[in-house]
């Protein structure tokens, strides 16, 4: 593929196309010297216009494991703060010869629109409250890893909180439905989208009545930075309602798994520490964030190359 920029985009095929390679880039990981040559001679850079930890710099780590050169692109040193435009930004990393950018920013869209402007490859990090589709590729992954399973048919996820200004969630229904989980939303109805009835989604709004028949827990962060109105009435009120406590945890079957894309608001919806949950993924999403995102590059960056090559390969 040229571009990964939904998992609409992506659709089924290609989603298990990368959840087959990124087990692959996982073996990769855990070499005593975890790098391949497989990118050498692609630059990679990433174009980062909101804050993150762990999407970046697994953007770049996963691009170093594969020998790509990368391009760091810090909004508050760049000429954006002397007004130059986002065409003209894009327009000149593209001259300097730019196989792949990796790009977040707060408005829905930006991924597609900057893909007219240049004839490198466009990965989205998230954009606006649309899509996050290398997030939904590593939580799928993790979820299939961790059950032990393939097809995700039947599987109950629930998805709690704040989907309204979700990408994370807007991709994890997609990429979940895809490979056939029934996903339940759960959140105060000023929570959820307005058009919720066309999602391919149950909708519920108590947590409580939830836990016991959920396999997957998928908590997410309250985005007080999308909010332009209030809301929640009280803050206290929903962290009471939709925060994960020990006594509802407790709640939950003892296969369930619980997960968090991070960063997570401690005290709102998680009350309680992951270390102390039975089946915390948490840890194992950042840690396969790496493999994951190696596999996006790798599929956008070696289109026909050889992916069984690797296991042969190294530095
Ligand atoms: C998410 C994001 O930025 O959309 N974080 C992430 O990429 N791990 C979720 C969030 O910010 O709450």
């Amino acid at each position: 593929m040229k571009h990964l920029r939904s998992i609409g985009e992506l659709g089924k095929e290609g989603l298990e196309r990368l959840l087959e390679s990124t087990a692959q880039m996982a073996e990769i990981n855990r070499r005593p010297i975890p790098k391949v040559p497989a990118l050498r001679g692609k630059t990679v850079v990433s174009l980062f216009f909101e804050d993150s930890t762990r999407t970046r710099l697994s953007f770049e780590t996963a691009a170093k494991r594969l020998s790509a050169e990368t391009m760091t692109f810090s909004v508050s040193t760049s000429s954006v703060n002397k007004g130059e435009s986002l065409r003209d930004t894009v327009e000149t990393i593209s001259d300097m010869g730019v196989h792949a950018f990796v790009v977040r920013h707060k408005s829905a869209g930006v991924p597609w629109q900057i893909s007219q402007w240049t004839s490198a490859s466009i990965i989205n990090a998230g954009d606006g409250a649309h899509q996050h589709p290398t997030q939904a590729i590593v939580d799928c992954y993790t979820v299939r890893e961790a059950l032990g399973l393939t097809a995700l048919n039947g599987l109950r996820v629930s998805i709690v909180g704040d989907i309204k200004h979700s990408r994370v969630a807007r991709s994890n229904v997609a990429a979940f439905t895809l490979l056939g989980a029934h996903v339940t939303l759960v959140a105060p109805p000023t929570l959820l989208p307005a058009n919720i009835e066309t999602w391919p989604v149950k909708v519920a709004h108590s947590l409580d009545d939830v836990m016991p028949s959920t396999d997957v827990l998928y908590m997410l962060r309250l985005q007080s930075e999308r909010m332009d109105q209030g809301l929640i009435p009280h803050l206290g009120e929903y962290s009471n309602r939709f925060g994960l406590t020990e006594t509802r945890a407790q709640k939950l079957q003892d296969s369930a798994v619980v997960m968090h894309p991070g960063p997570m608001n401690r005290g709102v919806e998680m009350h309680i520490d992951p270390a102390d949950l039975p089946n915390s993924l948490i840890h194992k999403q950042v840690a396969n964030g790496v493999s994951a995102r190696m596999a996006v590059l790798f599929d956008v960056l070696a289109r026909g190359g050889e992916l069984n090559s690797l296991q042969e390969e190294s530095v």
